[in-house]
């Protein structure tokens, strides 16, 4: 491996986070010294439970709620999984409502029930990415096994009103979940004010380390796991716990707590000054997701540079040292327009010009001023060399320039 974390701009914090130098040197004892298994009899193994609960108790404090209602996972996937599996099979109705905007982790499982005779609702977003509330009123009733809707989009970090969806499901007596797998961390949550029944939530967005989740489950709601062997964490997710990542994940959701502020201030101003530059300097550039800043993640921005291929400016950004990410997903090596991009009804041709820019607290003014000055250019050269294809016109960004061409 050549390039190192030295050598770029990460600006891609929605696909994966560094792990913080806190949460790698709490971790390391229990890959050197503590290494045993937290269900063995004896003082080696059995003293790790207690850590394992000072971090169950960290990670409730960041959102909320009560460390008893914190079960370990493996990744956001499994969590999610695991919800709509139980929804299903502990009310016995055959009807999941979400929407069109969700993760591949509820839309893929969703499309699987489906094929098995469940009637799944796939409400659609706006254009602007929210979701119509009136939505959830047409299409939440009686039938309903659960509602899922996430807290935040990863791929234009639109927040959705999952605190009132999840009042209305109340009423009506349905289970409601959110994927919260973006928002954990970036916005403040408070779990014990609210009445939602399960949340999904992982480290590796956060800077602790990949393959280490959690599910929220409110005390006193019945769950069926998916995952079945040991009685570990309560009988409710069977496997050896992955004892050194939930300690991480524990120390990452403290310094998250601590950090909330800076990601709310700091964060946010960098990610406007990215958004306002570019509209500034860079023709034809469209913003996919709500405008007002507080309707959308404090780190995230997804921007259409009409004329472009996404996967040629992520190149030249990379030739720069600059990570980003696309609004597209690879698939056997075809660019297939993103399925978040299509709910909010943006034409394949510029969601296909679609980049995310995903910021973290250990980005720099400096780092956004480089990313500035490397944009304009790299847009330029690509529009000259290979003139895309016209998209259709949107209302202009508030600061764009434009040429008039759409
Ligand atoms: C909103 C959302 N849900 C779920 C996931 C899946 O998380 P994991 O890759 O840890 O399984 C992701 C990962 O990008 C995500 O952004």
């Amino acid at each position: 491996m050549s390039i190192s974390s030295k050598d770029i701009i990460y600006l891609d914090n929605n696909a994966t986070t560094r792990v913080a130098p806190e949460v790698v040197e709490e971790m390391l004892p229990f890959f050197t010294e503590y290494w045993g298994n937290p269900s063995s009899i004896y003082r080696f193994g059995n003293q790790l439970r207690m850590e394992m609960e000072k971090a169950r108790a960290r990670i409730a404090q960041l959102i909320g709620a009560d460390p008893q209602e914190i079960f370990f996972t493996s990744c956001g996937t499994e969590s999610d999984n695991s919800a709509l599996n139980s929804a299903l099979e502990i009310s016995g109705r055959k009807k999941i409502v979400t929407t069109a905007a969700e993760h591949s982790a509820i839309i893929k499982q969703c499309t699987k029930f489906q094929k098995q005779g469940v009637e799944v609702v796939f409400m659609p977003v706006r254009p602007d990415g929210t979701l119509d509330f009136h939505e959830v009123e047409k299409h939440v009733d009686e039938e309903t096994a659960v509602c899922s809707v996430m807290w935040a989009n990863n791929e234009t970090g639109v927040l959705f009103p999952v605190e009132e969806i999840a009042g209305f499901c109340k009423l009506k007596g349905v289970l409601f979940h959110t994927d919260a797998v973006q928002a954990v961390g970036k916005i403040p949550i408070c779990l014990k004010r609210s009445k939602i029944d399960m949340l999904s939530l992982v480290g590796h967005k956060l800077h602790a380390p990949k393959g280490i989740g959690a599910l929220y489950i409110r005390r006193r709601t019945r769950f069926s796991p998916t995952i079945i062997g040991g009685s570990q964490e309560r009988g409710r997710r069977g496997g050896t716990e992955n004892v050194a990542s939930i300690v991480g994940f524990g120390k990452a959701c403290e310094l998250a707590a601590a950090r909330m502020e800076d990601e709310n201030t700091r964060v946010r101003n960098l990610r406007d000054k990215l958004e306002t530059g570019i509209f500034l300097n860079i023709q034809d550039a469209h913003l996919n997701g709500a405008r007002q800043s507080e309707k959308r993640l404090p780190n995230t921005l997804n921007v259409s540079f009409d004329f472009v291929e996404a996967e040629a400016v992520l190149l030249q950004l990379d030739q720069r040292g600059i990570c980003a990410s696309s609004g597209s997903a690879c698939t056997t090596g075809s660019l297939e327009p993103s399925h978040v991009l299509k709910a909010m009804g943006i034409s394949a041709a510029r969601a296909r010009c679609a980049i995310r820019f995903s910021l973290s607290t250990y980005n720099t003014e400096p780092e956004i001023t480089r990313t500035l000055q490397a944009l304009p250019d790299i847009i330029e050269r690509i529009r000259k060399t290979s003139p895309g294809e016209m998209t259709p016109g949107a209302a202009p960004h508030p600061t764009a320039r434009t040429s008039g061409k759409s």
